[in-house]
């Protein structure tokens, strides 16, 4: 399977995948065939040059409208005819553009057990809330925030330490979960394929 990976930040996620891919590229059963951001100079982008993979740019702010944003980040995309695009720690909500084309075939990670605490600050909103347990979610990308389907979940227990310096060290904590279970669930998607029955996915 062909994967395009969407980032906007550090890209550790997408390095997860790098490495399961460049450690059995057979076996894994899907290649990355380009790495698409929001914004420039991030080290998301430099781990993809790093790993000789095509790079793409989509700026909000170089379009006239969110709309034509999204039509543009859609069409980057489609140049490489991907079977799945995984958003990891892509930090923008795609629209209608993007959802018609890749909608059921593109992958989102968020840093909480939806549907608690979704959005842009989901470990630092499970803090706010006291919560005990949080983790991470590997679901579809739908039209909502952090609504679409799950696909997998792993959890994390929050320490009272987790107070002190605003949910770093828990942050890098779920990130260590949600690396191992997005090469998983990205891995298992491409091999074995899936259908999406309501809010439920199947795997054969
Ligand atoms: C992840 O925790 C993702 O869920 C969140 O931002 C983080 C991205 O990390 N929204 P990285 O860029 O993959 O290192």
């Amino acid at each position: 399977a062909r994967l395009v990976v969407l980032v906007s930040g550090s890209g550790t996620n997408l390095q997860a995948l790098i490495d399961a891919i460049a450690d059995d590229p057979q076996g894994f059963g899907a290649r990355i065939v380009a790495v698409g951001a929001d914004r420039d100079g991030i080290a998301g982008l430099e781990r993809a040059e790093r790993a000789g993979l095509p790079t793409f740019v989509c700026r909000v702010k170089d379009h006239e409208t969110r709309e034509a944003w999204d039509l543009a980040l859609a069409e980057a995309t489609a140049v490489y005819e991907p079977d799945l695009v995984v958003s990891a720690g892509f930090m923008k909500i795609v629209g209608k553009e993007f959802l018609a084309r890749f909608g059921g075939r593109c992958v989102n990670t968020h840093p909480a057990l939806l549907p608690s605490f979704p959005g842009a600050h989901g470990v630092r909103d499970a803090l706010a809330y006291g919560a005990k347990v949080t983790g991470c979610t590997v679901h579809f990308v739908d039209d909502g925030v952090d609504t679409g389907p799950i696909i997998a979940q792993g959890v994390v227990e929050v320490r009272d330490e987790d107070y002190e310096d605003g949910g770093d060290a828990l942050h890098e904590r779920i990130k260590e979960i949600e690396r191992r279970l997005l090469v998983e669930v990205v891995g298992r998607l491409a091999r074995t394929g899936y259908r999406i029955e309501g809010r439920k996915v199947v795997f054969p």
